[in-house]
Protein backbone atom coordinates (compact mmCIF):
# COMPACT_ATOMS: atom_id res chain seq x y z
CA UNK A 1 0.00 0.00 0.00
CA UNK A 2 1.34 3.09 -1.09
CA UNK A 3 2.30 5.85 1.88
CA UNK A 4 0.37 8.76 2.22
CA UNK A 5 2.14 12.03 2.80
CA UNK A 6 0.46 13.39 6.24
CA UNK A 7 0.33 16.19 8.96
CA UNK A 8 -1.32 17.22 11.86
CA UNK A 9 -1.69 21.33 11.45
CA UNK A 10 -3.34 24.39 12.75
CA UNK A 11 -5.24 26.61 10.37
CA UNK A 12 -2.55 28.60 11.15
CA UNK A 13 0.48 28.67 12.57
CA UNK A 14 -0.70 29.87 16.21
CA UNK A 15 2.14 29.33 19.21
CA UNK A 16 1.24 25.61 20.87
CA UNK A 17 -1.09 27.30 24.16
CA UNK A 18 -3.60 28.34 21.35
CA UNK A 19 -3.97 24.61 20.57
CA UNK A 20 -5.96 24.37 23.16
CA UNK A 21 -8.44 27.26 22.35
CA UNK A 22 -11.99 25.66 22.96
CA UNK A 23 -13.76 24.49 19.74
CA UNK A 24 -16.84 26.64 18.88
CA UNK A 25 -19.90 24.96 18.14
CA UNK A 26 -23.00 26.96 17.26
CA UNK A 27 -26.33 25.22 17.36
CA UNK A 28 -29.40 27.34 15.55
CA UNK A 29 -31.84 25.38 18.01
CA UNK A 30 -34.88 27.34 16.85
CA UNK A 31 -34.21 27.69 13.21
CA UNK A 32 -34.77 23.67 12.09
CA UNK A 33 -37.01 23.51 9.11
CA UNK A 34 -36.11 20.09 7.17
CA UNK A 35 -37.20 16.67 8.75
CA UNK A 36 -33.96 14.17 8.50
CA UNK A 37 -35.32 11.10 6.53
CA UNK A 38 -34.95 8.11 8.77
CA UNK A 39 -34.13 6.26 5.54
CA UNK A 40 -30.77 7.65 5.67
CA UNK A 41 -30.09 4.97 8.49
CA UNK A 42 -31.12 2.17 5.78
CA UNK A 43 -29.11 -1.06 5.11
CA UNK A 44 -28.19 -3.13 2.33
CA UNK A 45 -28.22 -6.93 1.76
CA UNK A 46 -26.75 -8.58 -1.29
CA UNK A 47 -26.25 -12.68 -2.05
CA UNK A 48 -22.79 -11.82 -1.41
CA UNK A 49 -20.48 -13.82 0.62
CA UNK A 50 -21.97 -14.64 3.80
CA UNK A 51 -24.59 -11.84 3.65
CA UNK A 52 -27.32 -13.66 3.79
CA UNK A 53 -26.48 -17.50 3.66
CA UNK A 54 -24.72 -18.05 7.29
CA UNK A 55 -25.10 -14.25 8.77
CA UNK A 56 -29.12 -13.85 7.94
CA UNK A 57 -30.32 -16.91 7.10
CA UNK A 58 -29.33 -20.24 8.25
CA UNK A 59 -32.37 -22.39 7.65
CA UNK A 60 -35.50 -23.81 10.01
CA UNK A 61 -33.19 -27.17 10.48
CA UNK A 62 -29.63 -25.13 11.26
CA UNK A 63 -28.39 -25.69 14.91
CA UNK A 64 -28.49 -21.90 15.35
CA UNK A 65 -31.28 -20.78 17.01
CA UNK A 66 -33.60 -19.40 14.61
CA UNK A 67 -36.70 -18.00 13.80
CA UNK A 68 -38.33 -20.01 10.87
CA UNK A 69 -34.82 -19.94 9.21
CA UNK A 70 -33.45 -16.52 10.26
CA UNK A 71 -30.79 -16.20 12.92
CA UNK A 72 -31.95 -14.98 16.55
CA UNK A 73 -28.61 -13.09 17.14
CA UNK A 74 -28.76 -11.13 14.23
CA UNK A 75 -32.51 -10.48 14.37
CA UNK A 76 -32.71 -9.41 17.83
CA UNK A 77 -29.11 -7.52 16.91
CA UNK A 78 -30.82 -5.12 14.04
CA UNK A 79 -34.31 -5.18 15.63
CA UNK A 80 -32.42 -2.83 18.86
CA UNK A 81 -31.03 -1.07 15.21
CA UNK A 82 -34.64 0.32 14.13
CA UNK A 83 -33.81 0.31 10.73
CA UNK A 84 -36.05 1.80 8.41
CA UNK A 85 -35.33 0.05 4.86
CA UNK A 86 -33.25 -2.99 3.84
CA UNK A 87 -32.29 -3.13 -0.22
CA UNK A 88 -32.01 -6.43 -1.71
CA UNK A 89 -31.06 -8.92 -3.82
CA UNK A 90 -28.01 -6.73 -4.63
CA UNK A 91 -25.70 -4.47 -6.03
CA UNK A 92 -24.02 -6.38 -8.55
CA UNK A 93 -26.09 -9.79 -7.80
CA UNK A 94 -29.63 -7.63 -8.85
CA UNK A 95 -28.90 -6.91 -12.32
CA UNK A 96 -28.25 -11.64 -12.88
CA UNK A 97 -30.80 -12.50 -10.57
CA UNK A 98 -34.64 -13.80 -11.94
CA UNK A 99 -37.05 -13.55 -8.96
CA UNK A 100 -38.92 -16.36 -10.20
CA UNK A 101 -36.45 -19.17 -9.40
CA UNK A 102 -36.90 -17.87 -5.58
CA UNK A 103 -40.54 -18.49 -5.28
CA UNK A 104 -42.11 -21.95 -4.39
CA UNK A 105 -41.17 -25.33 -2.81
CA UNK A 106 -37.49 -24.97 -1.79
CA UNK A 107 -36.69 -28.46 -3.24
CA UNK A 108 -38.02 -27.03 -6.78
CA UNK A 109 -36.08 -24.06 -6.98
CA UNK A 110 -33.74 -23.52 -9.80
CA UNK A 111 -30.01 -22.99 -8.91
CA UNK A 112 -27.62 -20.15 -10.44
CA UNK A 113 -23.79 -19.17 -10.11
CA UNK A 114 -23.64 -16.02 -8.56
CA UNK A 115 -21.28 -14.93 -11.36
CA UNK A 116 -20.28 -11.62 -9.62
CA UNK A 117 -19.24 -12.75 -6.12
CA UNK A 118 -16.97 -15.58 -6.39
CA UNK A 119 -19.09 -17.83 -8.60
CA UNK A 120 -20.24 -20.05 -6.26
CA UNK A 121 -23.73 -22.10 -6.36
CA UNK A 122 -27.27 -19.95 -5.25
CA UNK A 123 -29.47 -22.52 -4.02
CA UNK A 124 -32.16 -19.34 -4.22
CA UNK A 125 -33.91 -20.76 -1.01
CA UNK A 126 -33.55 -17.17 0.00
CA UNK A 127 -36.13 -15.56 -2.42
CA UNK A 128 -38.90 -12.74 -2.68
CA UNK A 129 -40.70 -14.53 0.21
CA UNK A 130 -38.19 -15.23 2.68
CA UNK A 131 -36.88 -11.22 1.98
CA UNK A 132 -40.35 -9.47 2.79
CA UNK A 133 -41.15 -11.49 5.13
CA UNK A 134 -37.80 -10.43 7.30
CA UNK A 135 -38.99 -6.73 6.53
CA UNK A 136 -42.36 -7.31 8.29
CA UNK A 137 -40.02 -9.07 11.40
CA UNK A 138 -37.75 -6.24 11.69
CA UNK A 139 -40.61 -3.54 10.93
CA UNK A 140 -39.01 -1.79 7.82
CA UNK A 141 -39.45 -0.72 4.73
CA UNK A 142 -38.62 -3.26 1.32
CA UNK A 143 -36.30 -1.93 -1.26
CA UNK A 144 -36.15 -4.31 -4.22
CA UNK A 145 -33.63 -4.07 -6.57
CA UNK A 146 -34.96 -5.17 -10.01
CA UNK A 147 -33.40 -6.99 -12.40
CA UNK A 148 -32.66 -4.36 -16.31
CA UNK A 149 -29.21 -5.50 -16.87
CA UNK A 150 -30.18 -9.05 -17.53
CA UNK A 151 -34.22 -9.59 -17.17
CA UNK A 152 -37.14 -8.38 -18.99
CA UNK A 153 -39.75 -5.96 -18.53
CA UNK A 154 -42.39 -8.60 -18.23
CA UNK A 155 -40.46 -9.75 -15.45
CA UNK A 156 -40.04 -6.92 -12.99
CA UNK A 157 -43.27 -6.05 -14.15
CA UNK A 158 -44.81 -9.69 -12.52
CA UNK A 159 -42.90 -9.04 -9.62
CA UNK A 160 -44.44 -5.88 -8.48
CA UNK A 161 -47.64 -7.72 -9.17
CA UNK A 162 -46.99 -10.82 -7.00
CA UNK A 163 -45.94 -8.72 -4.29
CA UNK A 164 -48.07 -6.03 -4.35
CA UNK A 165 -51.49 -6.77 -6.26
CA UNK A 166 -54.37 -8.04 -4.02
CA UNK A 167 -56.71 -8.88 -7.17
CA UNK A 168 -57.50 -11.93 -8.66
CA UNK A 169 -54.75 -11.41 -10.89
CA UNK A 170 -52.55 -14.31 -12.15
CA UNK A 171 -49.26 -13.31 -10.28
CA UNK A 172 -51.17 -12.55 -7.17
CA UNK A 173 -53.03 -16.12 -6.98
CA UNK A 174 -49.52 -17.67 -7.94
CA UNK A 175 -48.12 -15.61 -4.93
CA UNK A 176 -51.49 -17.33 -2.44
CA UNK A 177 -50.52 -20.86 -3.84
CA UNK A 178 -46.58 -20.15 -2.48
CA UNK A 179 -48.76 -19.31 0.81
CA UNK A 180 -48.90 -15.77 1.46
CA UNK A 181 -52.52 -14.43 1.16
CA UNK A 182 -52.59 -10.76 1.29
CA UNK A 183 -49.45 -8.97 -0.63
CA UNK A 184 -46.43 -6.96 1.09
CA UNK A 185 -45.96 -3.22 0.99
CA UNK A 186 -43.39 -2.07 -1.26
CA UNK A 187 -42.87 0.58 -1.37
CA UNK A 188 -39.13 1.11 -2.75
CA UNK A 189 -38.43 -0.28 -6.20
CA UNK A 190 -35.03 0.12 -7.99
CA UNK A 191 -35.14 -0.20 -11.88
CA UNK A 192 -31.15 -1.33 -12.12
CA UNK A 193 -28.08 -1.09 -10.42
CA UNK A 194 -24.93 0.48 -11.56
CA UNK A 195 -26.36 0.54 -14.96
CA UNK A 196 -22.94 1.68 -16.35
CA UNK A 197 -20.64 -1.08 -14.95
CA UNK A 198 -21.72 -4.64 -13.71
CA UNK A 199 -25.63 -3.42 -14.41
CA UNK A 200 -24.90 -3.56 -18.00
CA UNK A 201 -22.15 -1.37 -18.85
CA UNK A 202 -24.84 1.37 -20.49
CA UNK A 203 -24.69 4.84 -21.63
CA UNK A 204 -26.96 7.00 -19.82
CA UNK A 205 -28.67 8.54 -22.82
CA UNK A 206 -29.59 4.05 -23.43
CA UNK A 207 -30.28 3.49 -19.65
CA UNK A 208 -32.61 6.49 -19.41
CA UNK A 209 -34.50 4.92 -21.90
CA UNK A 210 -34.74 1.79 -20.49
CA UNK A 211 -35.82 3.29 -17.23
CA UNK A 212 -38.73 4.96 -19.07
CA UNK A 213 -39.97 1.91 -20.64
CA UNK A 214 -39.19 -1.09 -17.49
CA UNK A 215 -40.73 2.02 -15.00
CA UNK A 216 -43.84 2.24 -17.55
CA UNK A 217 -45.30 -1.10 -16.92
CA UNK A 218 -44.59 -1.34 -13.14
CA UNK A 219 -47.90 -0.86 -11.91
CA UNK A 220 -49.87 0.49 -8.56
CA UNK A 221 -51.73 -2.20 -7.44
CA UNK A 222 -54.46 -1.69 -5.14
CA UNK A 223 -52.98 0.94 -2.93
CA UNK A 224 -49.65 0.44 -3.00
CA UNK A 225 -47.83 3.49 -4.14
CA UNK A 226 -44.07 2.94 -5.68
CA UNK A 227 -41.09 4.99 -5.10
CA UNK A 228 -39.23 4.02 -8.17
CA UNK A 229 -35.24 4.72 -8.19
CA UNK A 230 -33.15 5.29 -11.44
CA UNK A 231 -29.71 3.56 -11.20
CA UNK A 232 -27.59 6.42 -10.80
CA UNK A 233 -23.95 7.48 -10.89
CA UNK A 234 -21.37 6.29 -9.45
CA UNK A 235 -18.82 9.12 -7.64
CA UNK A 236 -17.83 12.09 -9.61
CA UNK A 237 -19.80 11.16 -12.56
CA UNK A 238 -21.62 14.03 -12.98
CA UNK A 239 -23.09 13.68 -16.48
CA UNK A 240 -24.93 10.58 -15.61
CA UNK A 241 -26.74 12.20 -13.11
CA UNK A 242 -27.29 15.42 -15.50
CA UNK A 243 -28.37 13.21 -18.33
CA UNK A 244 -31.07 11.46 -16.19
CA UNK A 245 -32.39 14.76 -14.83
CA UNK A 246 -32.71 15.73 -18.42
CA UNK A 247 -33.41 12.98 -19.94
CA UNK A 248 -36.01 11.23 -17.03
CA UNK A 249 -37.16 13.88 -15.15
CA UNK A 250 -39.71 13.02 -12.62
CA UNK A 251 -40.44 9.76 -14.08
CA UNK A 252 -38.44 9.05 -11.05
CA UNK A 253 -38.93 9.36 -7.88
CA UNK A 254 -35.32 8.81 -6.40
CA UNK A 255 -31.81 8.69 -7.74
CA UNK A 256 -29.20 6.91 -6.76
CA UNK A 257 -25.63 7.66 -6.00
CA UNK A 258 -22.93 5.21 -4.98
CA UNK A 259 -19.58 6.42 -2.80
CA UNK A 260 -17.08 4.01 -1.41
CA UNK A 261 -14.33 5.19 1.18
CA UNK A 262 -11.76 3.15 -0.79
CA UNK A 263 -8.08 3.28 -2.20
CA UNK A 264 -8.96 2.35 -5.83
CA UNK A 265 -10.27 -0.19 -7.71
CA UNK A 266 -7.13 -1.94 -8.91
CA UNK A 267 -4.97 -3.08 -6.61
CA UNK A 268 -4.63 -3.77 -2.75
CA UNK A 269 -7.24 -1.13 -1.02
CA UNK A 270 -5.38 -1.75 2.07
CA UNK A 271 -5.70 -3.89 5.19
CA UNK A 272 -8.99 -3.45 7.26
CA UNK A 273 -6.97 -3.53 10.80
CA UNK A 274 -3.34 -3.10 9.89
CA UNK A 275 -2.85 0.50 9.39
CA UNK A 276 -1.07 3.59 10.57
CA UNK A 277 -2.09 7.28 11.12
CA UNK A 278 -1.56 8.42 7.86
CA UNK A 279 -3.55 5.52 6.43
CA UNK A 280 -6.00 6.71 9.02
CA UNK A 281 -6.21 10.59 7.94
CA UNK A 282 -6.26 9.42 4.54
CA UNK A 283 -9.45 7.68 5.07
CA UNK A 284 -11.15 10.52 6.99
CA UNK A 285 -10.33 12.84 4.26
CA UNK A 286 -11.47 10.47 1.59
CA UNK A 287 -14.63 10.07 3.45
CA UNK A 288 -15.32 13.88 3.97
CA UNK A 289 -15.20 14.47 0.31
CA UNK A 290 -18.71 13.12 -0.17
CA UNK A 291 -20.07 15.99 1.17
CA UNK A 292 -18.62 17.67 -1.70
CA UNK A 293 -19.82 14.92 -4.10
CA UNK A 294 -23.32 14.97 -3.07
CA UNK A 295 -23.28 18.94 -3.45
CA UNK A 296 -22.69 18.82 -7.03
CA UNK A 297 -25.06 16.37 -8.16
CA UNK A 298 -27.71 18.13 -5.87
CA UNK A 299 -26.91 21.40 -7.61
CA UNK A 300 -27.25 19.56 -11.26
CA UNK A 301 -30.58 18.48 -9.61
CA UNK A 302 -31.80 21.92 -8.41
CA UNK A 303 -31.63 22.67 -11.90
CA UNK A 304 -33.68 20.27 -13.42
CA UNK A 305 -36.18 20.06 -10.23
CA UNK A 306 -36.01 23.31 -8.48
CA UNK A 307 -38.92 21.99 -6.80
CA UNK A 308 -36.97 19.05 -4.73
CA UNK A 309 -39.60 16.13 -5.96
CA UNK A 310 -36.62 14.14 -6.74
CA UNK A 311 -34.47 12.51 -3.79
CA UNK A 312 -31.22 11.66 -4.22
CA UNK A 313 -30.55 8.13 -2.44
CA UNK A 314 -26.99 7.14 -1.73
CA UNK A 315 -28.00 3.74 -1.34
CA UNK A 316 -24.67 2.14 -1.58
CA UNK A 317 -21.83 3.90 0.78
CA UNK A 318 -19.01 2.85 3.33
CA UNK A 319 -15.46 1.36 3.72
CA UNK A 320 -13.80 -1.01 1.56
CA UNK A 321 -10.52 -2.70 2.08
CA UNK A 322 -8.98 -5.83 1.88
CA UNK A 323 -10.99 -9.42 2.58
CA UNK A 324 -9.72 -10.42 5.77
CA UNK A 325 -6.75 -13.16 5.10
CA UNK A 326 -7.51 -16.33 4.56
CA UNK A 327 -11.08 -15.69 3.39
CA UNK A 328 -12.55 -15.86 -0.57
CA UNK A 329 -11.25 -12.66 -2.15
CA UNK A 330 -15.21 -12.62 -3.85
CA UNK A 331 -16.97 -12.64 -0.38
CA UNK A 332 -15.64 -8.94 1.02
CA UNK A 333 -15.62 -9.81 4.30
CA UNK A 334 -13.61 -7.26 6.22
CA UNK A 335 -13.06 -6.38 9.99
CA UNK A 336 -14.38 -3.39 11.22
CA UNK A 337 -12.39 -0.55 13.61
CA UNK A 338 -12.70 2.31 15.17
CA UNK A 339 -11.77 3.86 11.74
CA UNK A 340 -14.53 2.67 10.59
CA UNK A 341 -17.07 4.38 13.24
CA UNK A 342 -15.47 7.38 11.93
CA UNK A 343 -16.57 6.95 8.75
CA UNK A 344 -20.05 6.00 9.93
CA UNK A 345 -20.20 8.77 12.17
CA UNK A 346 -18.97 11.85 9.70
CA UNK A 347 -20.65 10.39 6.80
CA UNK A 348 -24.09 10.24 8.51
CA UNK A 349 -23.78 13.79 10.25
CA UNK A 350 -23.09 14.74 6.39
CA UNK A 351 -26.30 13.19 5.22
CA UNK A 352 -28.03 14.28 7.98
CA UNK A 353 -26.98 17.76 6.88
CA UNK A 354 -28.33 17.15 3.07
CA UNK A 355 -31.52 15.99 4.23
CA UNK A 356 -33.61 18.10 2.11
CA UNK A 357 -32.62 16.04 -0.75
CA UNK A 358 -30.67 13.01 0.76
CA UNK A 359 -33.69 10.86 1.21
CA UNK A 360 -32.06 7.75 1.61
CA UNK A 361 -28.73 6.18 2.31
CA UNK A 362 -28.09 2.36 2.62
CA UNK A 363 -24.62 1.40 4.57
CA UNK A 364 -22.81 -1.72 2.63
CA UNK A 365 -23.55 -3.67 3.97
CA UNK A 366 -25.27 -5.03 6.85
CA UNK A 367 -23.84 -8.62 7.67
CA UNK A 368 -20.36 -10.04 7.25
CA UNK A 369 -19.88 -7.42 4.36
CA UNK A 370 -17.97 -4.49 3.64
CA UNK A 371 -18.80 -2.01 6.60
CA UNK A 372 -20.87 -4.16 8.20
CA UNK A 373 -23.05 -4.02 11.23
CA UNK A 374 -22.36 -7.57 12.53
CA UNK A 375 -20.02 -10.18 11.81
CA UNK A 376 -21.01 -13.74 12.27
CA UNK A 377 -18.42 -17.13 12.30
CA UNK A 378 -20.91 -20.54 11.85
CA UNK A 379 -22.78 -19.98 15.56
CA UNK A 380 -20.58 -16.85 17.03
CA UNK A 381 -21.64 -13.32 16.24
CA UNK A 382 -19.94 -9.70 17.21
CA UNK A 383 -21.34 -6.28 16.55
CA UNK A 384 -18.79 -3.94 15.17
CA UNK A 385 -17.83 -0.28 15.96
CA UNK A 386 -19.80 0.70 12.84
CA UNK A 387 -23.18 -1.10 14.48
CA UNK A 388 -22.33 1.14 17.45
CA UNK A 389 -22.49 4.41 15.83
CA UNK A 390 -25.79 3.47 13.93
CA UNK A 391 -27.42 2.90 17.39
CA UNK A 392 -26.22 5.95 18.78
CA UNK A 393 -27.27 8.03 16.33
CA UNK A 394 -30.67 6.45 15.69
CA UNK A 395 -32.37 9.46 17.86
CA UNK A 396 -31.75 11.47 14.45
CA UNK A 397 -34.28 9.47 12.67
CA UNK A 398 -36.91 11.40 11.77
CA UNK A 399 -36.35 14.30 13.37
CA UNK A 400 -35.70 18.10 12.68
CA UNK A 401 -32.34 19.08 11.59
CA UNK A 402 -30.67 21.81 13.41
CA UNK A 403 -28.28 24.10 11.55
CA UNK A 404 -25.05 24.60 13.43
CA UNK A 405 -21.63 26.06 12.44
CA UNK A 406 -18.26 24.78 13.79
CA UNK A 407 -15.01 26.97 14.57
CA UNK A 408 -12.52 23.82 15.20
CA UNK A 409 -8.67 23.40 14.13
CA UNK A 410 -7.71 21.38 10.87
CA UNK A 411 -6.15 18.08 9.93
CA UNK A 412 -4.41 17.27 6.74
CA UNK A 413 -3.80 14.85 4.49
CA UNK A 414 -2.05 14.51 1.41
CA UNK A 415 -2.34 18.38 1.41
CA UNK A 416 -6.26 18.20 2.06
CA UNK A 417 -6.90 20.22 4.73
CA UNK A 418 -10.94 19.20 6.91
CA UNK A 419 -12.07 19.86 10.39
CA UNK A 420 -10.91 18.16 13.50
CA UNK A 421 -14.62 17.96 15.14
CA UNK A 422 -17.82 16.28 12.80
CA UNK A 423 -21.27 17.34 14.63
CA UNK A 424 -24.96 17.14 13.93
CA UNK A 425 -27.84 18.14 16.06
CA UNK A 426 -31.61 17.54 15.89
CA UNK A 427 -35.01 17.76 17.53
CA UNK A 428 -37.53 14.87 18.19
CA UNK A 429 -41.41 15.32 18.10
CA UNK A 430 -40.84 15.54 21.82
CA UNK A 431 -38.75 18.91 21.77
CA UNK A 432 -35.86 17.09 22.69
CA UNK A 433 -32.42 17.40 21.10
CA UNK A 434 -29.96 14.94 20.04
CA UNK A 435 -26.49 15.80 19.46
CA UNK A 436 -23.56 13.40 17.41
CA UNK A 437 -20.10 14.57 17.89
CA UNK A 438 -16.81 13.63 16.43
CA UNK A 439 -13.80 14.14 17.52
CA UNK A 440 -11.50 12.63 14.50
CA UNK A 441 -8.21 13.53 15.40
CA UNK A 442 -6.38 10.41 17.18
CA UNK A 443 -4.51 12.27 19.74
CA UNK A 444 -5.46 15.59 21.14
CA UNK A 445 -9.03 16.43 23.30
CA UNK A 446 -11.27 18.73 22.20
CA UNK A 447 -12.81 21.68 24.43
CA UNK A 448 -15.81 22.45 23.08
CA UNK A 449 -18.80 24.85 24.13
CA UNK A 450 -21.82 24.46 22.30
CA UNK A 451 -23.95 27.43 22.11
CA UNK A 452 -27.48 26.94 21.53
CA UNK A 453 -28.91 30.39 20.19
CA UNK A 454 -30.96 31.08 23.22
CA UNK A 455 -32.34 27.74 23.99
CA UNK A 456 -32.24 26.98 27.26
CA UNK A 457 -31.45 23.35 28.74
CA UNK A 458 -31.63 21.79 32.50
CA UNK A 459 -29.63 18.52 31.66
CA UNK A 460 -27.55 16.59 29.27
CA UNK A 461 -27.14 12.68 29.21
CA UNK A 462 -24.64 11.12 27.34
CA UNK A 463 -22.81 7.76 25.35
CA UNK A 464 -19.10 7.83 24.07
CA UNK A 465 -17.70 5.28 21.90
CA UNK A 466 -13.71 5.13 21.62
CA UNK A 467 -11.16 2.35 22.37
CA UNK A 468 -7.72 1.96 23.28
CA UNK A 469 -6.22 2.92 19.55
CA UNK A 470 -8.21 3.24 16.01
CA UNK A 471 -7.53 0.10 14.86
CA UNK A 472 -9.44 -1.45 18.06
CA UNK A 473 -11.86 -4.02 16.81
CA UNK A 474 -14.02 -6.24 17.76
CA UNK A 475 -12.91 -10.17 17.20
CA UNK A 476 -14.94 -13.03 17.80
CA UNK A 477 -12.79 -13.70 20.84
CA UNK A 478 -12.49 -10.16 21.94
CA UNK A 479 -16.24 -9.08 21.35
CA UNK A 480 -16.00 -5.80 23.94
CA UNK A 481 -13.20 -3.89 22.95
CA UNK A 482 -14.93 -1.15 21.22
CA UNK A 483 -18.39 -0.95 22.85
CA UNK A 484 -19.74 2.52 24.11
CA UNK A 485 -19.83 3.56 27.95
CA UNK A 486 -21.81 6.29 29.11
CA UNK A 487 -20.05 9.74 28.74
CA UNK A 488 -19.73 11.92 31.93
CA UNK A 489 -17.60 15.13 29.97
CA UNK A 490 -20.87 17.29 28.99
CA UNK A 491 -22.10 19.96 31.33
CA UNK A 492 -24.84 22.32 31.32
CA UNK A 493 -23.49 26.15 30.81
CA UNK A 494 -25.43 29.19 30.63
CA UNK A 495 -24.96 29.74 26.80
CA UNK A 496 -25.51 25.70 25.70
CA UNK A 497 -22.84 23.28 27.31
CA UNK A 498 -19.28 22.53 27.56
CA UNK A 499 -17.66 19.26 26.13
CA UNK A 500 -14.40 17.65 26.53
CA UNK A 501 -14.19 15.31 23.83
CA UNK A 502 -11.42 12.49 24.29
CA UNK A 503 -9.49 12.32 21.17
CA UNK A 504 -10.33 9.68 19.16
CA UNK A 505 -14.23 9.25 20.13
CA UNK A 506 -17.50 9.64 19.08
CA UNK A 507 -20.55 11.06 21.03
CA UNK A 508 -23.94 11.28 21.49
CA UNK A 509 -25.74 13.71 23.60
CA UNK A 510 -29.37 14.03 24.57
CA UNK A 511 -30.23 17.43 26.01
CA UNK A 512 -33.51 18.21 28.51
O1 LIG B 1 -21.53 -3.62 -2.35
C1 LIG B 1 -20.75 -4.41 -3.21
C2 LIG B 1 -20.92 -4.05 -4.67
O2 LIG B 1 -20.45 -2.74 -4.89
C3 LIG B 1 -22.32 -4.00 -5.20
O3 LIG B 1 -22.79 -5.24 -5.57
C4 LIG B 1 -22.20 -3.10 -6.39
O4 LIG B 1 -23.40 -2.42 -6.66
C5 LIG B 1 -21.05 -2.18 -6.02
O5 LIG B 1 -20.14 -2.09 -7.04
Amino acid sequence: MKKMFFSILMVSFLPLMAQNTPTKITIYADQGKTQINKEIYGQFAEHLGTCIYGGIWVGENSPIPNTNGYRNDVLNALKQLQIPVLRWPGGCFADEYHWMDGIGPKEKRPKMVNNNWGGVVEDNSFGTHEFLNLCEMLGCEPYLSGNVGSGTVEELAKWVEYTTSDGDSPMANLRRQNGREKPWKVKYLGVGNESWGCGGSMTPEYYADLFRRYSTYCREFDGNRLYKIASGASDYDYNWTEVLMKKVGTRMKGISLHYYTVKGWDGSKGSATKFDKADYLWTMGKCLEIEDVVKKHIAIMDKYDPQNRIGLLVDEWGTWWDQEPGTHPGFLFQQNTMRDAFVAALTLNIFNKYSERVKMANIAQVVNVLQAMILTDGPKMVLTPTYYVFDMYKKHMGATYLPLDIQCDELSSNNKMFPSVSASASKDSNGSIHITLANINPDKEQNIEIDLANVKISKVTGTILTAKSIDSYNAFDNPNAVVPAIFKGAKVTKSGLSVMLPAKSIISLELL
